[in-house]
């Protein structure tokens, strides 16, 4: 598997992939009908160079994430995702330690969207991950959109990419 910017023939793959994985990882959060981008979308941050895919040996894509420029030392990821049947195979972490590094920044940001209310084990489990990666959760707001099944916040998260790399 390789990690790579993406090319403009990715976008509608790319796009179906965030949808599916958003689909897989956000269960009860938004209302039906719901979908995280569309291919339009995708080929615009393609354009501006703001998004690397994980390909298979044949190049198929499995998994892709945005990553840009937030200022001089800072960077940021999103919209990490990983075809669901690939789930679970270190795809996700080959694209964030890509984002990481591709930027050359002293930190890098991420955000997270979590559901108020019982803890919702998806967003439990990547809390847990980028934590142990080396993320610390710097500021959060409520989130507010006509589309979300109920009230959630979203969790700004930094990372010093200066510090010794975390396991
Ligand atoms: C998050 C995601 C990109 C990880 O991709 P992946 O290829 O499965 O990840 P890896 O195999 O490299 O494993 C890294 C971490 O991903 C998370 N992960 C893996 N499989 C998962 C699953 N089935 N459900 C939820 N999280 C999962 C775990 O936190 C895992 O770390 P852990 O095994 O130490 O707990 C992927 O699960 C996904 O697309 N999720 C839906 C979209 C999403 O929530 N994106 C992040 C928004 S902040």
């Amino acid at each position: 598997m390789i990690v790579e910017l993406a090319s403009s023939e990715d976008a509608a793959d790319v796009a179906r992939i965030i949808n599916a994985a958003y689909h897989a990882g956000e269960p009860g959060i938004w209302h039906g009908g719901w979908t995280r981008t569309n291919p339009n979308a995708v080929g615009q941050l393609i354009e501006a160079g703001e998004i690397a895919v994980a390909r298979e040996d044949d190049g198929r894509v499995v998994g892709s994430v945005r990553v840009r420029r937030l200022d001089d030392e800072t960077a940021e990821l999103g919209m990490l995702s990983v075809d669901p049947a690939a789930f679970g195979a270190g795809t996700g972490r080959a694209l964030l330690t890509f984002a990481e590094q591709h930027h050359g920044t002293a930190f890098m940001q991420l955000e997270l969207l979590v559901p108020h209310g019982a803890p919702h084990p998806q967003k439990e489990r990547l809390h847990d991950w980028y934590s142990r990666l080396g993320y610390r959760q710097i500021s959060s707001r409520v989130f507010d959109e006509p589309l979300l099944a109920g009230p959630a916040d979203l969790r700004t998260y930094r990372k010093s990419l200066r510090a010794a790399p975390a396991t």
